[in-house]
C-alpha cells in the first residue's frame, strides 16, 4: 500500500476547510476528483489548459516541467501548481481556485414561448397551484425551471455550472472520462446538482412539482442514468438508450427526453418542438453551437441533422479568461483594423504576447480555436444543404441560433468572421435557450396525455435522419477551406 498524507482544501466558502485523504502517488486532481471538488479542467489532467490550478499555503512540491511552462516563476514561488501535476509528499494546504470559472453565465432565457401561446383550454383539467420542473442539462451548465403547469408560468429558476467539469470540458472528454472509470462519481455529480435544484425549489416556491423533464445532448443523459459510455466514444458510436425514459427521480416522476444519435441529442429534439419546427415547410437552419455544435436542416417535415466537436472556443473561457462571443467580437475587430489578417495571423508584436483588442484580450492561440470552430461549423452548414439538394442560400427561410453561445453572439461580428454566412445575416433569429423551454412544453403536455406527446415526440425523431460529418468525402477540403477569416 502507497503512503498517505493529509491534503487539507481551503474551497473560499466562508472559512470551509476539507480534509481529504491522499496517496502519495497520485496527482492532487485526482484525490479531488474522488471527493467531488469539481476544479475546472479544459484538457482532462494533460497539463495543458493551466485551469485546474491551486496554490499551495507553506510547504508546495518541486513544480514538474509542465507546470514551469505553463506557471509564472513568481506565481510558482507563492506556490501555485497545476493540481493535475501535483504530487505532494507530506502533509499540506491548498486554495482551491475555482472563481473565474463561477462567472459563466447560465442562459435560461428564451424568445420562445409557445407555453403561453397555447389556447388556455388546453390546460384545462390541470390541478392549479401545482407544478413542472424542466431541467436542461449542458455540458458546461446546467439550468432549471420551475412552472406553474396551469399557466405555464415560470415561477422560478435555478441554475449551475455542471460539476462534472473537471472530468473535462467537452462532450468527448466526459464520454472518457465515463469509459475510464469515473461513471459514478460523474453520475453522482450532475445527479447532486439536480437534486439541489429541486431542493432550491421546494424551499423557496414550497412547489410540490408532478413532473420534471429532463432535457440534454446523449453523453449527458447516458451519465445521468448511469449508461455505459464506451460506445458513444468510438465509431460507429452508438448510445446505448436514446428513448424517452420515464423513472422516479427524488420521488419525482420524470422524463428524459428521447435524443436522436450519439451526437444529436435530447436537447435538439427539446429545442425543434419548442420552436415548432416540424411544421415548417420551407427550409430553415437550426444551430446550437456550444462546445459541441449540433446543426439541422429542415425541408417540408424532413430534418437532416449533424454534429462538430467544436471545442471550448465558443462556450468555455479563453485564455484571457473571455467568452466566445466575447473573443469573436474582438477577433472582427482585429482583422477590420488590420491586426490579424485573412489566415488568423497575429501582427508583430502581438503573435506571442496576444492584444487587448476593445478590453477583450485574444491570444493566437484563442484565434486559432475559434478557427477551427467555426471551419467546422461551416463544413457542417455546406455538408447540410449539399444533401438536402438545396443550392446556395436563398432558398433558406430562417436561421434560428439556439443555445447560449447564440445568445450573446454579435450577428455582424460573426458574419465577419465568416462563421455565418453573410447571405444569411438577416434571417438570423437568437431563439436562447429552446432545450429548455421545449422541456418545459413537453412537461406540461405529458400532464395531460403522455400517449399522445410520446408520440409527437418520436414522430419528430423518425422524420430525422443524421449523417457523420467527419466521414464526408471532401470533407478535410471544405474544412480548411472554412479556416481563413
Ligand atoms: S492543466 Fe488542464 S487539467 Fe491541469
Amino acid at each position: 500500500m502507497s503512503e498517505r498524507i493529509m491534503i487539507t482544501v481551503q474551497t473560499g466558502n466562508a472559512g470551509e476547510e476539507i480534509y481529504l485523504l491522499h496517496d502519495v502517488k497520485k496527482t492532487v486532481l485526482e484525490t479531488l476528483r474522488e471527493s467531488e471538488i469539481a476544479l475546472p479542467s479544459l484538457c482532462s489532467g494533460m497539463g495543458t489548459c493551466g485551469r485546474c490550478k491551486v496554490k499551495f499555503l507553506g510547504y508546495a512540491p518541486f513544480p514538474t516541467q509542465t507546470e514551469r511552462g505553463k506557471i509564472a516563476p513568481d506565481k510558482l514561488r507563492e506556490g501555485y501548481r497545476l493540481s493535475c501535476m501535483a504530487k505532494p509528499i507530506k502533509n499540506c494546504t491548498i486554495q482551491a481556485l475555482f472563481a473565474e470559472e463561477e462567472k459563466i453565465k447560465v442562459l435560461t432565457e428564451s424568445s420562445i414561448g409557445r407555453e403561453s401561446s397555447e389556447p388556455e383550454r388546453y390546460y384545462e383539467g390541470l390541478e392549479t397551484g401545482s407544478s413542472v420542473i424542466a431541467a436542461d442539462i449542458g455540458t458546461t451548465t446546467i439550468a432549471m425551471r420551475l412552472l406553474d403547469v396551469s399557466t405555464g408560468e415560470v415561477s422560478d429558476t435555478y441554475t449551475c455550472l455542471n460539476p462534472q467539469r473537471s472530468y473535462g470540458m467537452d462532450v468527448v472528454e466526459r464520454i472518457r472520462a465515463g469509459s475510464d472509470g469515473y461513471a459514478v462519481q460523474l453520475q453522482r455529480l450532475v445527479q447532486e446538482a439536480i437534486l439541489k435544484g429541486m431542493e432550491h425549489f421546494i424551499q423557496t416556491a414550497h412547489a410540490k412539482p408532478k413532473l420534471m423533464v429532463i432535457a440534454c445532448n446523449t453523453a449527458m443523459g447516458h451519465l445521468f442514468m448511469g449508461y455505459p459510455t464506451d460506445t458513444l466514444g468510438k465509431s460507429p458510436f452508438r448510445p446505448v438508450n436514446i428513448g424517452l425514459t420515464e423513472f422516479s427521480f427524488n420521488g419525482v416522476r420524470t422524463v428524459l427526453m428521447p435524443g436522436i444519435s450519439a451526437f444529436v441529442g435530447g436537447d435538439i429534439v427539446a429545442g425543434l418542438y419548442a420552436c415548432e419546427l416540424y411544421d415548417s415547410v420551407k427550409p430553415w437552419l437550426f444551430l446550437d453551437l456550444g462546445t459541441n455544435a449540433e446543426m439541422v436542416i429542415g425541408t417540408g417535415g424532413r430534418f437532416l441533422c449533424t454534429a462538430a466537436a467544436a471545442g471550448p472556443a465558443f462556450e468555455g473561457k479563453g485564455e484571457g479568461n473571455t467568452t466566445g462571443p466575447e473573443r469573436i467580437g474582438a477577433i472582427a475587430h482585429l482583422l477590420e483594423a488590420g491586426l490579424a489578417d485573412e489566415t488568423g495571423l497575429l501582427k508583430e508584436p502581438y503573435f506571442e504576447a496576444g492584444i487587448d483588442a476593445d478590453g477583450i484580450f485574444v491570444t493566437q492561440k484563442d484565434i486559432r480555436d475559434i478557427q477551427m470552430a467555426k471551419a467546422a461549423v461551416r463544413a457542417g452548414i455546406h455538408f447540410l444543404l449539399k444533401k438536402s439538394g438545396i443550392s446556395g442560400y436563398e432558398p433558406i427561410e430562417r436561421v434560428y441560433l439556439a443555445g447560449g453561445f447564440g445568445f450573446y453572439l454579435d450577428k455582424e461580428a460573426a458574419v465577419r468572421i465568416g462563421l455565418i454566412p453573410s447571405e444569411l445575416q438577416g434571417k438570423l433569429e437568437v431563439v436562447g435557450n429552446t432545450s429548455l423551454t421545449g422541456a418545459g412544453l413537453a412537461g406540461r403536455k405529458i400532464l395531460i396525455d403522455m400517449t399522445t406527446e410520446k408520440r409527437n415526440l418520436e414522430d419528430i425523431i423518425k422524420n430525422c435522419e443524421v449523417f457523420n460529418l467527419a466521414v464526408q468525402q471532401d470533407f478535410d477540403k471544405k474544412y480548411i477551406e472554412y479556416l481563413n477569416f
